[in-house]
C-alpha cells in the first residue's frame, strides 16, 4: 500500500482501534497462543478487556512459524478491519542458534563475522514468524557494576557505532528487498549504559556535551544504517525519564536526526514515569510519553485506558494519535504484512535453518573470535597426549549462553567438556566439579584435587552464572564467588599447570585469577558452540586473536574506567608530577588491569616503522599512515592492529586517546605485513562548548599499536587551508 492507502486505512479507524495499534501485550493475551490466558503477576491488574485485545497493534514474545501463523489468523478474524499484528521478541544475540553475547562479539573485532550472526538469527527468526527484533542494544557503558554491559560491544564510541551498523545489517539488511530479515529496533534510547553506581534503573546524569561525544553516536550509527525502531531507556536522563522525555525523544530522535520511524518504551516504562515521580497517574502518563513521541506502549495499559478521555478532553491532539499510528501502519507496510500477513512463518523452512550446520559453524568460528586471552606462561595451548582434569562449576555447564538467550536451549549447548572430549582420548580427560558457583563442599573440594592430582595439567572452568549477569544482574563486588577463587588456589597448589576459563557477562576484578593460573581464558558467555570453540584455542587448531572491548578495573574502586580518559590538571604520569599532589589512589594504582584493546596471541606480533606520509593537513588533505607487523611466531594468526588519535590542545578537554581506526590481519608465522590507514578532518571533530561539532587546527597525536597501552606515536598538525 501507499502512504495514502494508508491514510485512507487510517481514516476508517475509530479511536479505539487507533489506540489498540499504539499497545504492545505478551502472549499470554492472545488466542492461538501456547501460553494463552496464563495471565499472571502484573498483568491481572492490567484491566485489559477483549476488546481492547482485539485492537491491539503487536505481540511482545512470540515465536514458532505454527503458533505465529494461528495467533495471527485469530487475531485478524477478530479484528473489525483485520488488521495484521507485529510480532517483536528479543533476538540479541541469536535466536535458536546462539551466538556469544554481545560483549563477547565486541572483543571479535570482527565487523563483517557479526553481521552474520546477525542474519543468520534473523533468518531463523523470521522463518519462526518473528518480524522485528529488540536488538542490537547499543548501550555504551564503563560500567561493570551493571549487569547488562554484556548486551553490548563495550566501553568505546567508535567500536560500538561500527557494531551497530553490522548488527542492523544483519538483521534487517534490505527489508523490501531481501529474505529472511527482521526490522531491527535499537536501545536503550538514551544512555542506559552510565547508571549512578552501575545499578541497574538507576539515575543517569551527564552533560550534553558527554552525552553527544561519548553515548549517543551508536544510536546514531544504527539509524544511519536504516534501522526501523527506537527504545526507550527506562532511566532518567537529566532529570527527566526517557520515555516521557520531548528534548530527547521529539526534539533530538524526530526533529534533529529526522528519525521518523517507531518508537516503543521498554516494559512498563510509560506507567513507570508515576514512580519516577513526573506522571501522578496512568492518564497523566499516557499524555506525557505521547507528547514525548511514544508510538507503542508496552506492557501497561496507560494508553487503553485514557487516551480516549485525553482526546475528548482535547488534552491531547487525535492528530497526534493519528501520526503514531500511520508510522507503525508503514511499518506493517514495509513488512508486507497487508499482503502476507504471516510473512515468512513457514515450519519447513525452520526445520532447515534453524540450529543447521552452518549457524553451528558461525556461531563456534564467531565464539572462538570473542575470547580473549588475558595470560599464558607457557601453559597453551594443551598438548594431546598429556592427561587433562577438567575442574570446577563451568566444567561440564549448559549455563553459558548468557541473558537474552531465551530461544537456546540447554541440549542444543557443547559444554566445555563436550569441547575437550573431541581433542583426547577418554582416559585422557578427567573430571570433577569442585564446587558449585557460589557454594561447595569439602567432599566436593577433595574430589577435585583427587582428580586433578591424576592429571598433568589442569582445566578450571569458572564464572559467573547467567542470572548474576543481564537486567537487574547489578554486582557491587566483581570478583567471582570465594568458593571458586579458593578452589583455583588449591588446584595451583599441585603444582601443575593450571589454566582457567572464565564464564562472564561482565569485565570482572580477576586479581586473584590471574595470580594463581598460568593461564587465563576470557571466555564470557560462549553460546551455543561454545564448548567447541574455547577447546580449538586450548588445543591450538585455533589461534587466539580476541582482544577487549571494555576495560579490566584493577579492582572495582577505579570505576567507572576507561581508555580514553582525560589528562586533569595533575596527571600521575607527567614529568614534573608531585608525589603526593597529582590524581592518584593512595591504594591501587591508576590504570586498568587489562586495557580496553589488550589480548594475547599464541605469536606475539611486532610492530615497526610507523610513519606519516605528511606532517601536516589542511581539511582537505588526507594523511596515511603505514606501520609494519611481523608474526614472530610459530604458528598463523589475526592481529587486531589499532589507530588511535589525541588532539592535543582543544576547547574542551580531549581525551588521552580515542579509538579511530582499526584492522584485522591474518599473518603466517614469520610474516609481514604493511598496513595502511587513512586520516580525514572529520575524524578530528569534536563537540565545542556551543555543541557545535567541528575540528580546530592545531597538533595531534597518532597512536598504532596491538592495544590502548602498548602504542607507537608520531605527531602531525591540521592546519587551516
Ligand atoms: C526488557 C528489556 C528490553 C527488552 C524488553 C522486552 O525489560 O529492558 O531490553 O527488549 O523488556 O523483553
Amino acid at each position: 500500500m501507499n502512504d495514502s492507502q494508508l491514510t485512507s486505512l487510517l481514516n476508517k479507524m475509530t479511536l479505539h482501534e487507533k489506540v489498540g495499534q499504539l499497545v504492545q501485550l505478551a502472549t499470554p493475551f492472545f488466542k492461538g497462543a501456547s501460553d494463552q490466558g496464563q495471565i499472571t503477576g502484573p498483568m491481572q491488574d492490567m484491566g485489559i478487556g477483549h476488546d481492547d485485545i482485539e485492537n491491539t497493534g503487536s505481540v511482545l514474545g512470540a515465536s514458532g512459524a505454527k503458533e505465529t501463523i494461528n495467533i495471527q489468523k485469530k487475531h485478524m478474524e477478530d479484528h473489525r478491519l483485520g488488521l495484521p499484528l507485529l510480532f517483536m521478541s528479543d533476538i540479541v544475540h541469536g535466536f535458536r542458534t546462539i551466538f556469544p553475547v554481545p560483549l563477547a562479539i565486541g572483543c571479535s573485532w570482527d565487523l563483517e563475522l557479526a553481521e552474520k550472526s546477525a542474519s543468520l538469527a534473523a533468518k531463523e527468526a523470521a522463518v519462526s514468524g518473528v518480524h522485528v527484533t529488540f536488538a542490537p542494544m547499543v548501550d555504551l557503558s564503563r560500567e561493570p557494576r551493571w549487569g547488562r554491559v554484556m548486551e553490548a560491544t563495550g566501553e568505546d564510541t567508535c567500536l560500538n557505532s561500527a557494531f551497530a551498523r553490522s548488527f542492523v545489517r544483519g538483521f534487517q539488511g534490505d527489508l523490501q528487498q531481501d529474505a529472511y530479515k527482521v526490522a531491527s529496533c535499537v536501545k536503550h534510547f538514551a544512555a542506559y549504559g552510565a547508571p549512578e553506581g552501575g545499578r541497574d534503573y538507576n539515575t543517569v546524569d551527564m552533560s550534553e556535551w558527554m552525552l553527544r561525544e561519548s553515548y549517543l553516536p551508536a544510536y546514531k550509527a544504527a539509524l544511519d544504517e536504516g534501522c526501523e525502531m527506537v527504545m526507550t531507556a527506562f532511566n532518567i536522563l537529566n532529570g527527566i525519564p526517557s520515555t516521557g522525555n520531548k528534548k530527547l525523544m521529539r526534539d533530538l530522535l524526530r526533529d534533529e536526526w529526522n528519525f521518523d520511524g517507531v518508537l516503543i518504551s521498554d516494559w512498563g516504562a510509560v506507567k513507570e514515569l508515576i514512580p519516577h515521580g513526573v506522571a501522578e497517574n496512568e492518564k497523566e502518563s499516557a499524555q506525557k510519553a505521547l507528547e514525548a513521541g511514544v508510538d507503542i506502549e508496552m506492557m501497561t495499559s496507560c494508553y487503553f485506558k485514557h487516551v480516549g478521555s485525553l482526546v475528548e478532553e482535547a488534552r491531547l491532539e487525535e492528530s497526534m494519535i493519528d501520526e503514531a499510528v500511520l508510522r507503525i501502519l508503514r511499518l506493517k507496510n514495509k513488512l508486507g504484512l497487508f499482503e502476507n500477513p504471516f510473512r515468512e512463518a513457514n515450519e519447513a523452512d525452520e526445520e532447515t535453518f534453524i540450529l543447521a550446520p552452518e549457524h553451528r559453524k558461525a556461531a563456534r568460528e564467531l565464539a572462538a573470535k570473542s575470547v580473549v586471552m588475558l595470560k599464558n606462561e607457557e601453559a597453551l595451548p594443551l598438548q594431546k597426549n598429556k592427561k587433562a582434569a577438567l575442574i570446577g562449576p563451568f566444567a561440564a555447564n549448559t549455563d553459558i549462553l548468557g541473558p537474552w538467550s531465551w530461544g537456546g536451549s540447554a541440549e542444543d549447548t557443547v559444554t566445555l567438556y563436550t569441547g575437550m572430549k573431541q581433542h583426547l582420548n577418554a582416559d585422557d580427560l578427567l573430571v570433577a566439579k569442585g564446587s558449585g558457583i557460589e557454594t561447595g563442599t569439602e567432599q566436593q573440594l577433595r574430589e577435585a584435587l583427587q582428580t586433578a592430582s591424576e592429571a598433568e595439567v589442569i582445566v578450571v572452568g569458572l564464572g559467573e552464572h547467567s542470572d548474576m549477569s543481564g537486567e537487574a544482574g547489578s554486582r557491587a563486588d566483581i570478583r567471582l564467588p570465594e568458593i571458586q577463587l579458593e578452589l583455583l588456589k588449591q588446584l595451583k597448589s599441585l603444582g601443575k599447570p593450571v589454566i582457567a576459563v572464565l564464564f562472564n557477562g561482565r569485565p570482572l576484578d580477576v586479581r586473584d585469577i590471574v595470580h594463581h593460573a598460568d593461564a587465563v581464558l576470557e571466555a564470557w558467555y560462549p553460546g551455543t558452540e561454545g564448548g567447541n570453540a574455547i577447546a580449538d584455542i586450548l588445543f591450538g587448531d585455533v589461534n587466539p586473536s580476541g582482544k577487549l572491548s571494555m576495560s579490566f578495573p584493577f579492582s572495582v574502586g577505579q570505576v567507572p574506567i576507561y581508555y580514553n580518559q582525560f589528562n586533569t590538571g595533575r596527571p600521575k604520569d607527567a614529568p614534573d608530577a608531585q608525589i603526593r599532589f597529582v590524581s592518584q589512589y593512595l591504594d591501587i594504582p591508576n590504570e586498568a588491569l587489562f586495557p580496553f584493546g589488550y589480548g594475547l596471541s599464541y605469536n606475539t606480533y611486532h610492530y615497526s616503522n610507523i610513519s606519516l606520509s605528511t606532517e601536516q593537513i589542511t581539511p582537505a588533505e588526507k594523511l596515511t599512515v603505514h606501520v609494519d607487523v611481523k608474526n614472530t611466531g610459530s604458528m598463523a594468526g589475526e592481529e587486531i592492529v589499532q589507530l588511535y588519535i589525541r588532539d592535543l590542545v582543544g576547547e574542551v578537554v580531549r581525551p588521552l586517546k580515542e579509538l579511530k581506526d582499526f584492522t584485522k590481519i591474518t599473518l603466517q608465522p614469520g610474516e609481514a605485513k604493511t598496513v595502511e590507514f587513512t586520516i580525514t578532518e572529520s575524524q578530528l571533530r569534536y563537540y565545542h562548548p556551543d555543541l557545535d561539532y567541528k575540528s580546530d587546527p592545531g597538533e595531534f597525536e597518532v597512536f598504532v599499536g596491538p592495544n590502548s597501552r602498548d602504542v607507537q606515536a608520531r605527531k602531525f598538525k591540521l592546519v587551516n587551508a
